[in-house]
């Protein structure tokens, strides 16, 4: 059975009003998902079935629409696709509630603590905050695990139906491996009866375990945070460890009663909480909608990209719409809109309430964002460098503050134009270099101050005097870019601009540097400054949306 295919979607027939090349496009960004981002057009032809022109087709039209990176023979998924995820979070507003809470816990207890919600049978995380060792596995927002094989599965287990119950057993006979659940080791035993009485127990407890359930060595330990409104589990908190530090019975008697204080809370903050503000529904996400075909292309699946338009009209105070607001907040015709809702509920991706409210389900996360969760500044940066590289023909780089120095964090090399190696990892004192003074600009004073205090001449050119450097901080800040020119390097002269991330807070520079033989300051700003300007708002952008629910890493 294909990852994340419910029975369902084998059983249910496909409704006759269903969007068919939605249907494929939601397969493959499935596929990519649970290959970890990256699939050879080939492997995505055998992975869905689906013919080589139609996967072309696909993936040309994920690719117009940023969610999807042709790199050679492979697709690629972007940060951007983690938008489609990113409107079911703020939708669901518990983790901007929680998570802080969450985080501090992990803090205090120096232990992963993790968030999950109901997916049917499974549980699906909706935030990380990993403490985890190099000896066990760890998941990743998104990700969905059987529930029998967790701490969180038993409770939430408590609010099943004796249908829900059905389709488990269904489940666990038709795939007694696991094999629908690609972030779990695959597994023979059947912990079928067992779970039923863990379900009890839980019931009773109102707290639940995993006695190495996932893996040997892996223990968590699990508490509900209850929506205040409806008493009913909004998600499951769990503190998760190894038996090298705790066995299952020292998480009750040691962790338990902490994870508990922080769940109480929790729940304190949810009954704090503001109603969600209905927002204005956007409007014109569809840009699609009004290009000609000639400008998307022949081969450019409008249906496809509109369907997708669909799951980014939710989002906070947006939790629950109608058709008429989807089809507002899209610039979708209503009846396009309609066959968009009626595809996702085919899928799983969208529910609808009695009187025809929508909104998006936990599964949406299944479309690209646990491999994208974990990225990195430089993983994200890089494909961005490589296209800077390609149009101006020169180096660039990525650069971090480490102590007083720069440090590299990526690159992409033309030839070498420097007579020492720049290799990621690279330091450089910041006060002699374009990156550096880009870095220092946003500075704390006292981080500026210890790196300029004892500057010494690299080359005769190199800044020395503090009344000097403070005076080239200032215009860096004024101008947005440094131009640091023979202060490092006899020759080499480079320009550097600031990567700043969704609170505006400078987290990296990018750079190019070249001879100053090959052009003059005149030309470097006027011709190259607009593309590193370009490209860092490319990766900004990046930035921002994988940023939203996850942590992206300086390095
Ligand atoms: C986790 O957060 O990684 C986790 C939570 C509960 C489990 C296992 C792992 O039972």
């Amino acid at each position: 059975m294909p990852a994340d295919t419910t029975l369902d979607d084998r059983a249910a027939t496909v409704p006759a009003e269903a969007v068919a090349p939605l249907i494929r496009g939601v397969a493959v960004v499935r596929q990519l998902t649970d290959a970890g981002g990256v699939l050879s057009l080939s492997g995505l032809e055998r992975a869905t079935g689906l013919a080589r022109s139609t996967v072309d087709r696909i993936t040309g039209t994920l690719a117009r629409m940023g969610y999807v990176r042709l790199d050679g023979r492979d697709a690629v998924l972007t940060p951007r696709i983690m938008e489609l995820g990113n409107a079911y979070l703020a939708a669901l507003r518990l983790p901007s509630v929680l998570d802080a809470r969450a985080d501090a816990l992990a803090d205090e207890l120096d232990e992963s603590v993790s968030l999950a919600v109901a997916d049917r049978d499974g549980i699906r995380f909706i935030h990380q905050a990993t403490r985890r060792r190099a000896m066990s596995l760890s998941f990743r927002i998104g990700d969905l695990l059987p529930a029998e094989r967790t701490a969180p599965g038993p409770l939430f287990a408590t609010e099943w139906t004796e249908r829900d119950w059905a389709y488990w057993r269904e489940r666990r006979a038709a795939d007694p491996e696991d094999r629908g659940f690609p972030a779990v080791p695959p597994h023979s035993s059947s912990p079928g009866p067992d779970f039923e009485r863990a379900a009890v127990r839980a019931r009773q407890d109102d707290w639940a375990l995993d006695d190495q359930l996932i893996e040997p060595g892996l223990v968590a330990v699990s508490v509900p945070v209850r929506d205040p409104g409806t008493g009913g589990i909004a998600c499951v908190a769990s503190v998760v460890s190894h038996t090298s530090r705790h066995t299952a019975a020292e998480l009750r008697g040691t962790l338990l009663p902490r994870l508990r204080g922080a769940v109480g809370a929790m729940e304190d903050d949810l009954r704090a909480l503001p109603r969600a503000e209905s927002v204005a529904v956007p409007s014109g996400l569809a840009t699609w909608t009004g290009a000609s075909k000639q400008e998307l292309g022949r081969e450019f699946v409008e249906s496809l990209a509109r369907g997708l338009t669909v799951l980014t009209a939710f989002g906070e105070g947006r939790a629950e719409l109608t058709l008429t607001e989807v089809a507002q907040a899209t610039g979708l015709p209503r009846a396009t809109a309609r066959r968009a809702l009626i595809t996702y509920e085919h899928l799983g991706l969208v529910a609808a309430s009695g009187d025809r409210r929508f909104t998006l389900t936990p599964r949406v996360l299944s479309l690209g964002f646990p491999p994208l969760s974990r990225t990195t500044l430089p993983d994200l940066a890089l494909p961005h460098l490589t296209a800077l590289t390609a149009r101006i023909h020169e180096s660039a780089s990525l650069a971090i503050l480490v102590g007083d120095d720069i440090q590299y964090t990526a690159r992409v090399a033309t030839s070498r134009v420097m007579s020492v190696n720049i290799a990621v990892g690279t330091r450089f004192p910041a006060y002699a270099t374009a990156l550096g003074r880009v870095l220092l600009a946003d500075a704390e004073p006292a981080r500026v101050q210890r790196a300029l205090r004892d500057p010494r001449p690299l080359t005769p050119h190199t800044l020395t005097d503090p009344v000097a450097l403070a005076a080239a901080l200032e215009t860096v800040r004024a101008q947005g870019y440094a131009l640091v020119d023979e202060e490092l390097e006899a020759g080499l002269r480079s320009i550097a601009v600031p990567v700043r991330d969704r609170t505006g807070r400078v987290v990296a520079a990018l750079n190019t540097a070249t001879h100053v033989a090959r052009r003059s300051v005149e030309e470097y700003v006027r011709d190259i400054l607009p593309e590193l300007t370009r490209t860092a708002s490319a990766v900004e952008a990046d930035v921002r949306v994988a940023g939203r629910f996850t942590r992206v890493p300086a390095s």
